[in-house]
């Protein structure tokens, strides 16, 4: 996710400061270089050397120490970063960074840098609350810093609310997403995910194997390239991606309508939900009782989405899935033009690494002009960026995507 993405992690002193640790590990784990730069207070609560184990690399807590290379240490870990990340942000630094104070190394190097930014604020939920503290929050937004909401809950000061750190894996997304180009801005682009549940009693009901990872990965990355994105999701385990809405649903006939009511406003519609194509005829209002003798059960189609937004559709992508067992390209090519599809996903059931449940995929996209591209096994992180990438290549050729 950040393979060779070089970060500068401020820690200032609060108590989160020790879970600074994780963080570096984390950015670690997901392949950056990370330098560390520690303030005094930070140094209260965890010490470098931790740090330093955790980074493999130097600790800087010396406004006046050179580095290796001689240069001024807060001109060298500019030119070195792709990022700066404090975590945890105390209220003290973000008034300082605000005012444009650089009394230390940290304060300093920021001053001296124009790369993304990323401010995660910890603190006390009243210093949060103080109309000082969220002023200066105010300011760095607008002076294009990107500033993380905390976290809510239990604080160390034993009380409750907002002002936890963030959690670390939402940290490092921030991250991916400060260091990704916004080549989606301006563009709605509505995604539906997971599977359909279709009930027969209050007890069952008829679903399939769709985990919705290949769906939410398609919205947290259209999210990380600038898109205002709405998600239309199936009943899954997986936790929400931070975009602008999110719709939750159970049935086809849910999705249909969530669906209808939001597409006018897209400019690209990309279906990965697996929906059912039948449901129950009724539904029982009381649980199914074995000795009534249940024979079978009788099933009536569900509206074809996709079908029916490709009938309608006059401009913007609308970009369809395709699972198969069997025939997987054939398949996929005859549902791209039946449902007027501008780009369809083929995946095979039959490959191990692609489909349902996985964190990988095997895809081939197929478009609209027979472009055919077919990918490796990859996570499906990076195939949702492969497919908002041909994406891109669509519109490009068609002009901005407009409004339908
Ligand atoms: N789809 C949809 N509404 C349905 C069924 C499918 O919008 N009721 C969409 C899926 O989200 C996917 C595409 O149609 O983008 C293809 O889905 P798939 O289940 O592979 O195809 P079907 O047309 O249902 O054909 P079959 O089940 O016979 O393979």
């Amino acid at each position: 996710m950040l393979e060779n993405k070089k970060i500068v992690l401020g820690i200032t002193g609060g108590i989160a400061a020790y879970k600074a640790a994780e963080l570096t590990r984390a950015l670690i784990k997901a392949g950056a270089e990370v330098r560390v730069v520690m303030t005094k207070s930070a140094m209260q609560f965890i010490t470098p050397l931790t740090l330093q184990t955790l980074s493999q690399g130097q600790v800087y807590t010396e406004m006046f120490a050179s580095t290796d290379q001689y240069d001024m240490a807060h001109i060298a870990l500019a030119d070195f970063a792709d990022a700066f990340v404090v975590a945890p942000a105390t209220g003290n630094v973000i008034g300082k960074i605000a005012s444009g104070i650089a009394d230390d190394l940290l304060t300093t190097a920021i001053m001296a840098q124009n790369k993304p930014t990323l401010i995660c604020p910890a603190m006390n939920d009243k210093m949060l609350a103080n109309p000082v503290v969220q002023d200066n929050i105010r300011k760095l937004r607008q002076f294009g810093y990107t500033v993380m909401e905390s976290g809510v809950g239990e604080l160390a000061c034993k009380t409750s609310g907002s002002g936890r750190l963030p959690e670390i894996p939402e940290i490092v997304e921030a991250v991916a997403s400060i260091l990704t180009p916004k080549d989606f801005a301006g563009e709605r682009v509505l995604i539906t995910a997971g599977p359909t549940e279709e009930p027969l009693d209050p007890v069952r009901f008829i679903t399939n194997l769709s985990s919705g990872k290949m769906g939410y990965a398609l919205a947290l990355a259209a999210h990380q390239r600038g898109a205002q994105v709405t998600l239309i999701s199936g009943p899954t385990k997986l936790s929400p991606p931070p975009v602008k809405e999110i719709i939750f649903v159970r049935t086809a006939l849910e999705m249909y309508h969530a669906v209808m009511d939001h597409y006018s406003k897209a400019t690209v519609i990309i279906k990965a939900a697996a929906v059912a194509d039948y449901r129950p005829i009724s539904l029982a209002s009381e649980k199914i009782k074995k000795d009534k003798g249940l024979t079978g059960i009788e099933l009536t189609r569900n509206p074809d989405i996709i079908a029916e937004i490709g009938a309608k559709k006059k401009k913007g992508i609308l970009v369809g899935f395709a699972m198969e067992t069997q025939d997987l390209l054939a398949n996929a090519r005859q549902k791209l033009l039946k449902k007027n599809m501008d780009m369809i996903v083929a995946n095979s059931l039959r490959e191990a690494g692609a489909g349902f449940q996985t964190d990988t995929n095997i895809i081939t996209i197929i478009d609209r002009n027979g472009k055919t591209v077919a990918l490796d096994k990859m996570t499906k992180r990076n195939a949702a960026h492969r497919i908002l990438d041909h994406i891109r290549t669509l519109s490009k050729k068609k002009g901005p995507s407009k409004k339908q």
